[in-house]
């Protein structure tokens, strides 16, 4: 005799169900709904221009690339090092202080608001976002649901080391180094060391008020 499915196996099979059918239109109106139309000519603008400066090697690649982002930041102090192939997303909701680098294959999103200070370092292929999506009902898929908007903030001297994630809503404090692969799932401390799935402060960086003291 076949058991009746319990409410979160049918919940599951609704969703399954609904999936392949996911409306299209509905993603578009949520994303028109979600955007002004200022938004959304930054956003054409990161997306076509920024995909002809973005492999542009030498400093005329950094360059044309400093100026272009000064454009579309919300704020952009001193000159920023992107290097060929970072990619930058949602660039109004950017404020980036002095200095800020991001580095080959990293993916950096402003759409939730992401606040970045002086110094910062974002290594290779490094993930930081500041939106989720909205997941609570299980009988319309995750694409139709919309976003959740988690500003996000990096303090001053900040290093992510390659393959980093940082989550959304997060607050990495000035003087944290995210050790490479790890993901950053809540506010750490300011100058700690902080390393794997989800991170974990392994250490503090050393109370000296020089490199060369520190050696
Ligand atoms: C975090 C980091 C800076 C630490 O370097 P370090 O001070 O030389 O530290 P060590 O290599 O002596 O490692 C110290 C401890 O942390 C652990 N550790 C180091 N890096 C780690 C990582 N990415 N994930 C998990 N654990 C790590 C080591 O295994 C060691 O543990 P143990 O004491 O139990 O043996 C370095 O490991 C790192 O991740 N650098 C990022 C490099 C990078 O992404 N470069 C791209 C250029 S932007």
């Amino acid at each position: 005799m076949p058991r009746e499915p319990s409410a979160r196996e049918s919940a599951l099979a609704t969703r399954t169900e609904h999936a392949p059918n996911a409306s299209a239109l509905t993603i578009i109106r949520n994303f028109l709904a979600e955007h002004s139309p200022g938004g959304i000519a930054s956003l054409l603008a990161e997306q076509y221009l920024g995909a002809l400066l973005r492999p542009l090697p030498g400093f005329e690649g950094l360059a044309l690339r400093a100026g272009f982002y000064r454009l579309l930041f919300a704020r952009l102090e001193g000159f920023p090092f992107i290097y060929p192939g970072a990619r930058l997303d949602h660039c109004r909701g950017i404020r980036a202080g002095r200095s800020f680098a991001v580095h080959s294959g990293a993916f950096v999103s402003g759409r939730g608001g992401l606040t970045v200070g002086n110094g910062v370092l974002i290594g290779p292929n490094a993930v930081i976002v500041s939106t989720q999506h909205r997941y609570e009902l299980v009988d319309r898929p995750i694409c139709e649901q919309g976003h959740r908007l988690l500003p996000t903030t990096i303090g001053d001297d900040v290093w992510v080391g390659a393959n980093a994630v940082i989550l959304p809503g997060t607050r990495t404090a000035s003087g944290t180094i995210v050790s490479a692969g790890a993901v950053v799932t809540q506010d750490t401390e300011p100058y700690s060391i902080v390393a794997g799935v989800p991170a974990r402060m392994i250490g503090r960086r050393p109370q000296a008020s020089t490199a060369s003291e520190a050696e």
